[in-house]
């Protein structure tokens, strides 16, 4: 059986979780071992990386340095094994995170992550056994207006960094998922997260079923 990598998007506030959750017990019950998982972080090194980048305060380079050297982690460790043995896996945050966050976000150069992208997705420092760019089959995009999502975040427990971040910042975040949308269309499937709770879990389970990734 083939694996599959799922990705899950959004601004804070945009409520990945609980539908990330529901997800797993689908393909359970469809019998697929899953591998459930996030960024930054899923290993014990990239969760070390991720309180750092979640608490300290770090100029946008190396910010953008630590997310993508746990992702490197993440990514041998972790989410290449796991495809290889045909799981389902189903990731909190991939790299469009860095796109967003540290790109849009903070300003750090849109080319340089690209470069950084193609080594960590790409094959090994060395560049022998070349393997090919690492990207989701599909990236769950829960797109919701940085207004709301900010609501949503007020009074929530202990905000990180992000968090606590003005509105504006995550209009900008937004941008960034809207750019890396429009440079691989295919890929998204953009779920509209400014409804109940329901809906948005009936639209997560829509774009699965339309790839032929669940069964009705
Ligand atoms: P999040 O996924 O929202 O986890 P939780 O629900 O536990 O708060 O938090 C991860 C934060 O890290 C989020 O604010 C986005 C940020 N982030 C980056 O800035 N760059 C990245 O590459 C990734 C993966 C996440």
């Amino acid at each position: 059986m083939q694996g599959l990598f799922i990705s899950f998007e959004g601004i804070d506030g945009a409520g990945k979780s609980t539908h990330i959750d529901a997800l797993s017990r689908a393909f359970e019950a469809q019998g697929r071992h899953v591998t459930l998982t996030r960024e930054p972080g899923g290993t014990p090194l990239a969760e070390q990386l991720r309180e750092m980048v979640l608490q300290a305060p770090m100029d946008a380079m190396t910010e953008a340095l630590l997310v993508f050297a746990a992702r490197r982690d993440h990514v041998q460790q972790v989410i290449r094994p796991a495809l290889m043995r045909g799981d389902v896996v189903l990731c909190d945050r991939f790299s469009d995170a860095s796109f967003a966050y540290q790109g849009a976000g903070r300003g750090f150069d849109w080319h340089m992550l690209e470069t950084l992208e193609a080594w960590v997705q790409g094959g090994d420092a060395a560049g022998a056994a070349a393997q090919t760019l690492l990207q989701p089959d599909v990236t769950i995009w829960f797109d919701l207006p940085p207004a709301v999502a900010a609501s949503r975040l007020a009074g929530a427990r202990v905000p990180d960094k992000f968090e606590s971040q003005p509105e504006a910042f995550f209009a900008q975040v937004a941008g960034g998922y809207a750019k890396r949308q429009q440079s691989a269309p295919e890929r998204f499937a953009r779920i509209n997260a400014n409804q109940t709770p329901d809906a948005v879990r009936h639209e997560v389970m829509q774009a699965l079923r339309d790839r032929g990734w669940l069964t009705p």
